[in-house]
């Protein structure tokens, strides 16, 4: 008899491509823990910054980890990072994180870290990131990847941020450009261009891909 892939969801896709909406959506729908690789990043982009490590070298951010490492705390409603016993979740949708994020979640060794600390999570979960149906759950039964073109992306964007949507686009396109490598989606993904979609129609059409019995 074969053995069931443990269930994971996994919902990758760009920047501001609505994908930690409807991770959190998808979720809460099915009772399962929503986890965000993303913010694991930040985690890491902040304590850099905080510590005033250089983005650039691996080695002394990969110090840093070991030396202050962080921890996420998953939920159905929203993740929480931990550095120690403080919560930094507050600060890391900041212009300042996302400058540097990038540069960090390139180091292999960084990538390595963030991965273990997510592979620690007990299935089942809704995951989602750049690289969660590719490099980190390749065996996850159930792939999604969000698209959406930038302009949308970063009018989204722009509701969240104190910044004009000009500038917002600006930088979204360049941690596109940034974080390419790791952003393709998997071959046995379900690829879904959001631009046109309602929050509500992104989450319907995920819903209509799961078997009956997961959605209750
Ligand atoms: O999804 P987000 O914008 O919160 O992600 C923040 C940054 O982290 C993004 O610029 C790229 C990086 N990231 C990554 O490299 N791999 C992931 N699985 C998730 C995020």
């Amino acid at each position: 008899m074969s053995e069931e892939p443990p269930l994971i969801i996994t919902i990758d896709g760009p920047g501001a491509s609505g994908k930690s909406s409807v991770a959190r959506r998808i979720a809460q729908a099915l009772g399962f823990p929503y986890v965000s690789s993303g913010l694991l990043y930040r985690g890491a982009a902040y304590q850099v910054l905080r510590y005033g490590v250089d983005p650039e070298d691996e080695e002394a951010i990969v110090r840093l980890l070991s030396e202050h490492p962080i921890r996420l705390e998953p939920n159905a409603h929203g993740n929480r990072v931990l550095a120690g016993g403080e919560d930094i979740t507050p600060h890391l949708h900041t212009a300042a994180v996302d400058e540097v994020v990038s540069a960090v979640a390139r180091h292999p060794r960084v990538r390595a870290y963030v991965n273990d600390r997510l592979r620690e999570v007990p299935p089942p979960f809704v995951v989602e990131g750049r690289d969660m149906g590719t490099a980190v759950f390749p065996e996850a039964p159930f792939k999604f990847y969000l698209t959406a073109s930038p302009e949308v992306r970063a009018r989204r964007r722009a509701r969240e941020r104190a910044e004009g949507v000009a500038e917002i686009e600006k930088m979204l396109r360049l941690r596109d450009r940034r974080d390419a490598k790791q952003s393709q989606p998997a071959e046995d993904a379900q690829v879904i261009d959001t631009s046109e979609l309602t929050l509500d129609q992104v989450v319907g059409a995920i819903m209509r891909y799961l078997p009956a019995g997961l959605r209750g």
